[in-house]
């Protein structure tokens, strides 16, 4: 029970700790990169612009009232033209300001931190390879990770054995660099990280409603295993929440 009383603290505000202690930011330390770099010999991906998709429901009342979480999906491909509108609503990136250190998205984040690197597991979309991929946010395009065998089993597994996740044409994963947050806000990060993500996956649920898709959040699943997946170190970088998004029956 201790354990959970404590685990209950990070939920509270922290700000007013966060004023006695100097952020890395008020220290003058350099800015976090606003995005994740390419690895050495990685390639980037063209995405079709985001705005190329073709709404199957533009009726923002009607999506709102029917969003709901789906865990059966029609065995249909996903178009890169779908797959591009769902990373931009999700993570699009529509300005840099602040000189350069912060991003304006299509989500709310506070301080305009944006801690997220997007993953997805392209099991059907047309035109890509099947593999895991990474959202490069700012340039609106994506990286290959790495092609994996059975990848729809290994992530089902992965997120304990949630079989229909692999049933899906591509799951989302949002992980956290936890430096771009603290650098600013030291104490309250860990809080706001989690309220951000929420938005990200509010985002999905609509943008995935209006192409007459589907998804479902995760939060239960492997952090070992993902983060193996997905190529983070589990320190520095690492996955907080998942989707999996699939054609409406
Ligand atoms: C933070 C969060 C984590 C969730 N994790 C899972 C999950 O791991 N597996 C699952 O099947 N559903 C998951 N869900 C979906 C919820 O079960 C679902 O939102 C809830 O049953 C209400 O249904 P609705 O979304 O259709 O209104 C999650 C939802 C949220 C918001």
């Amino acid at each position: 029970m201790d354990l959970v009383k404590e685990l209950r603290q990070s939920l509270k505000s922290s700000f007013p700790d966060t004023a006695q202690i100097m952020s890395d930011q008020q220290k003058g330390l350099t800015p976090p990169q606003l995005e994740k770099p390419l690895a050495e010999g990685q390639e980037s991906v063209e995405l079709p612009p985001y705005d190329s998709v073709r709404l199957a429901n533009n009726d923002f009342m009607q999506l709102v009232k029917e969003r709901r979480s789906t865990r059966e999906f029609k065995g249909e491909p996903m178009s890169l033209e779908q797959l591009s509108w769902l990373l931009w609503a999700t993570q699009g990136v529509h300005g840099i300001f602040r000189g350069g250190i912060a991003t304006r998205r299509t989500v709310p984040s506070a301080g305009s931190r944006h801690a997220f690197e997007t993953y997805v597991f392209a099991f059907d979309v047309a035109g890509l390879r099947k593999g895991i991929y990474r959202y490069l946010a700012i340039e609106h395009k994506l990286v290959l990770v790495k092609a994996v065998e059975g990848l729809e089993g290994l992530l089902s597994e992965a997120c304990l054995n949630q079989a229909f996740i692999g049933k899906a044409a591509a799951a989302f994963a949002w992980a956290v660099v936890p430096y771009r947050s603290e650098w600013r806000y030291p104490l309250s990060a860990h809080k706001i990280l989690l309220l951000d993500a929420g938005h990200v996956c509010q985002n999905m649920y609509l943008s995935a409603g209006s192409i007459g898709f589907g998804t479902c959040a995760i939060a239960a699943y492997n952090q070992s295993l993902i983060d193996k997946l997905i190529g983070a170190d589990g320190d520095d970088e690492f996955t907080v929440y998942l989707a999996a998004v699939g054609k409406l029956l």
